[in-house]
């Protein structure tokens, strides 16, 4: 590889995921539309907006699966549309992804759901594969579900386990698109425990898409809020908390309490938008 061609690596107070100016289509539909964004390292950064409005698209360019229209993508230092096959597969090997649609393979026990991204993407020998993927079930508690396949397992113990495959490399960012859909408030909170102890453990760089105020409150250092193609905010709660937009105020300022329960989550409730 010519020197001209290395993925650089910045400096380490680089925002690992870096993306400016983004401008994001399907077909003639614009769905983001100059979109700034940073993942700043070893915090968590939540992106909040109604349904339809481009966070998982935003996911997309931050991992190189879609090409912006127009801006930047950094990830890692690295500039995703200038590497070639091999140094995008480089760089997407040191980020963790758990997708919304987060499936394990069902016929696949969760041992070796885990074990088959270790072997996808290293040459270790076999025992110390099992070793992984034990340790990694043991982070999210699972250690007891090594063989057990995922349709004994309950909805909690499935993202969990799909977590564990995220982390099966030890990613430096790991990005996580609404972890908590689909679950109960008890089970969602646990796993939002769960992303805490990542960060304090590993100092782990971790994007989170999040619709929970709960949550939002809880796990974010810093929130993005999306809405018609914009970001409508960003900046860490506090500062939020205290935008001109009344959207962004109304859902900060609601109480815990009335925010408990899925059924008044952000933007179900304050504009009654479907999931
Ligand atoms: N593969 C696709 N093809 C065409 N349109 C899409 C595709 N994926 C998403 N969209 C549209 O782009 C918009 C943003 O989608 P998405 O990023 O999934 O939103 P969110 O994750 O915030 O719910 C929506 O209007 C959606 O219908
Ligand atoms: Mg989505």
């Amino acid at each position: 590889m010519s020197e001209h061609h290395k993925p650089q690596d910045v400096s380490d107070d680089a925002d690992p995921v870096l993306v400016q100016g983004l401008v994001a289509r399907y077909g003639s539909q614009t769905v983001l539309d100059g979109v700034d964004f940073a993942a700043p390292r070893g915090l968590i950064t939540v992106i909040l907006g109604g349904s339809g409005c481009g966070k998982s698209t935003l996911l997309r360019h931050a991992l190189g699966l879609m090409e912006p229209e127009a801006g930047t993508v950094r990830l890692l230092g690295c500039d995703l549309f200038s590497l070639n096959d091999d140094e995008l597969r480089s760089v997407r090997s040191r980020i963790g992804v758990l997708f919304q649609s987060g499936a394990l393979f069902s016929s696949l026990t969760v041992g070796e759901n885990v074990a088959l991204v270790i072997r996808e993407q290293s040459q270790l020998p076999e025992p110390v594969v099992r070793q992984m993927v034990r340790m990694k079930l043991a982070l999210v508690g699972l250690e007891n579900a090594v063989t057990k396949y995922p349709e004994e397992l309950s909805g909690g113990m499935r993202k969990r386990a799909a977590l564990a495959r995220a982390m099966a490399m030890d990613p430096e960012v790991l990005m996580c698109d609404e972890p908590s859909a689909g679950l109960d408030p008890i089970v969602a909170a646990g796993l939002d425990e769960l992303l805490l102890d990542l960060k304090a453990q590993f100092g782990m760089t971790i994007v989170v898409v999040t619709h929970e105020l709960e949550s939002v409150r809880k796990i974010a250092d810093r929130v993005v809020m999306l809405e018609a193609g914009r970001v409508l905010a960003s900046g860490t709660i506090d500062e939020v908390r205290d935008s001109r937009e009344q959207v962004v105020r109304d859902f900060f300022s609601r109480t815990p309490r009335a925010a408990a329960g899925r059924g008044a989550s952000l933007w179900t409730a304050s504009r009654g938008g479907a999931q």
